[in-house]
């Protein structure tokens, strides 16, 4: 397997999901790691990432000590990536120096040597490549040799084969490094030796192994499904490991989309073979949301009306199986465990609070159930190949994300008053449709209506009216952490605006959002 150490580059996790393209296992952990942390995944190379620091600031990250022995006397491969190569040179003895010319965005490199690293016979001699870097390798640490300079003059990547050291002082992960990726597969494969064994069959082979190994014959497990992508497949998964043993649920809890429970129940039932029990919970939930228009006091409301029902959930299996669930199945993913190297003046990576996400799958503290989280490791598109691989409908998988929160936090302020709920449901119905009929569904990220509790005067067949205005967002984005408004088309605006005013009671307004995030968030609430 291929361990990166993190130096905060807004690329780390690039460089994780390439090397995972090629079939190689890659895992990345904090570049500040201890040593035995490095040692006991037992990589065969280890990649030192790029970062915003600069390696004379003291305190700025890096390897623990001991690293470069360790590595030299159990065969592992390093190779450094921008501030990795840095680090590579002045933890080694040569010297980093302030260059006299920052080298920033697209670049030209000649390479000098045609081996090791630049051995593969697909890539050109002069390559463009993506630099972002101040400081620069001024003198190498003895045994180094420059493979490839910029036009400029300054070292772009340096190697030592006899210690199985490496350096690029670019970076071959960003595809605006059009060689980069056959730089990588080459450096792994054939000068590293590493073997192409990671396949989306073997994981589920493996994590059905594990959770067999975890949980004992007699256990059982329960797991909440939220209609979503990752706890469907969290469930399919274990479901194929221990069969009944696992027990479903799924909340209606009153704030979910136009005919959202009659479709992923069908899903589940129909296509999965999954048992789930649905439990509709609407009134419960309206009536402690009743009066209240705070967003942060509506999700911690849900998330322990959730709570609520989970327990009584266990507290019937318990009855009915005469002893207790040991274990809750997570959907969690790699994005949300990863520990990473805080870019510098940031405090903590998992520093935001800005929204208490209040997942349906939530954890309720004092059930003191055991967690599974069989999808930890992979990123969204690879839980989307595994639920592939599980039968799980195409169309299921590419489902846009919904919060735990559901229609709460889309309907703003109260989301008892009237019938604004199930006004909101028809306008979204019909903004999806058209988006799913224009062919778009699958370039958004995420798309839906909100319900504005605003009047407004509009004229409607001669009549004066006055009634809601309903805004509508749909966003591209790669995590969701940061997002672009869509550009739709104005005819589409324009039908899909007509066609809410024409058949929504009560909506006589139509507004698009053009937020990006920063600074809107994608929710409204
Ligand atoms: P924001 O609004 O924070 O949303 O930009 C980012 C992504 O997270 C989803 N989201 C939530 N998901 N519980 C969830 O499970 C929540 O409370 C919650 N709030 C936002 C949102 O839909 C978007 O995909």
């Amino acid at each position: 397997r291929v361990l990166i150490l993190d130096y905060g580059s807004q690329y780390t996790h690039l460089i994780t999901r390439r090397i995972r393209a090629l079939s190689v296992f890659s895992l990345c952990i904090s570049g500040t790691s201890s040593l035995k942390t490095v040692a006991d995944h037992k990589p065969r190379v280890v990649i030192l990432s790029g970062g915003p620091h600069s390696v004379h600031t003291p305190g700025s990250p890096s390897f623990p000590d001991g690293f470069v022995e360790w590595a030299e006397s159990n065969g592992v491969f390093v190779l450094g990536i921008c501030y990795g190569l840095q680090l590579i040179v002045q933890r080694l003895g040569g010297e980093v120096r302030v260059g006299e010319k920052q080298e920033y965005g697209r670049m030209q490199i000649e390479v000098e040597k045609a081996l090791g690293l630049f051995g593969s016979k697909n890539c050109g001699d002069t390559q463009s490549v993506w630099m972002s870097h101040g400081d620069e390798a001024a003198k190498l640490p003895q045994g180094f040799e420059v493979v490839a300079r910029s036009k400029q003059g300054a070292v772009a990547a340096i190697q030592n084969p006899l210690r199985r050291f490496y350096g690029l002082q670019y970076h071959p992960e960003v595809t605006h490094s059009p060689e980069g990726m056959e730089t990588l597969r080459y450096f792994l494969f054939d000068v590293c030796g590493v073997k192409a064994s990671w396949k989306m069959e073997n994981v589920l082979d493996e994590e059905i192994k594990v959770i067999n190994e975890t949980v004992g014959p007699d256990e059982h497990v329960i797991c909440a499904l939220s209609g979503g992508v990752d706890s469907t497949v969290a469930a399919m998964l274990v479901h194929k490991a221990i069969g009944d043993r696992l027990h479903c649920i799924f909340v209606d809890n009153g704030l979910l989309r136009y005919k959202e429970r009659e479709r992923v129940m069908e899903t589940f039932e129909r296509d999965l073979h999954l048992p789930v029990t649905c439990v509709d919970a609407t009134d419960q939930f309206l009536s402690e949301l009743k009066g209240v228009d705070d967003p942060e006091k509506k999700r911690k409301i849900i998330g322990k009306e959730f709570i609520c029902i989970f327990d009584d959930f266990a507290h019937e299996l318990e009855q009915k199986l005469g002893r207790k669930p040991s274990y809750l199945v997570q959907g969690t993913l790699y994005p949300d465990v990863i520990e990473s190297c805080p870019p510098p003046g940031s405090g903590s990576t998992h520093s935001h609070t800005i929204k208490s996400h209040h997942n349906v799958g939530g954890l309720p503290k004092d059930m003191k159930l055991k967690l599974i989280e069989p999808l930890k490791l992979l990123f969204k598109d690879e839980v989307r190949q595994l639920g592939k691989i599980l039968n799980v409908p195409e169309g299921f998988l590419k489902r846009h994300p919904f919060p735990g929160p559901g229609l709460a936090v889309r309907v703003i302020g109260d989301v008892t008053l009237g019938n604004y709920l199930d006004t909101l449901r028809l306008v979204d119905e019909i903004f999806i449709q058209s988006i799913k009929d224009a062919g778009l569904y699958d370039v958004i990220w995420q798309a839906f209506a909100v319900f504005l509790p605003v009047r407004t005067v509009g004229v409607q067949g001669d009549q004066r009216t006055h009634g809601h205005a309903i805004a509508l967002r749909a966003v591209t984005s790669e995590d969701g952490m940061t997002a672009d408004w869509y550009p739709f088309e104005g005819k589409f605006l324009a039908d899909v605006s007509q066609k809410i005013c024409n058949s929504v009671r009560g909506v006589n307004r139509v507004s698009y959002d053009i937020t990006s995030k920063p600074p809107s968030t994608i929710e409204w609430e």
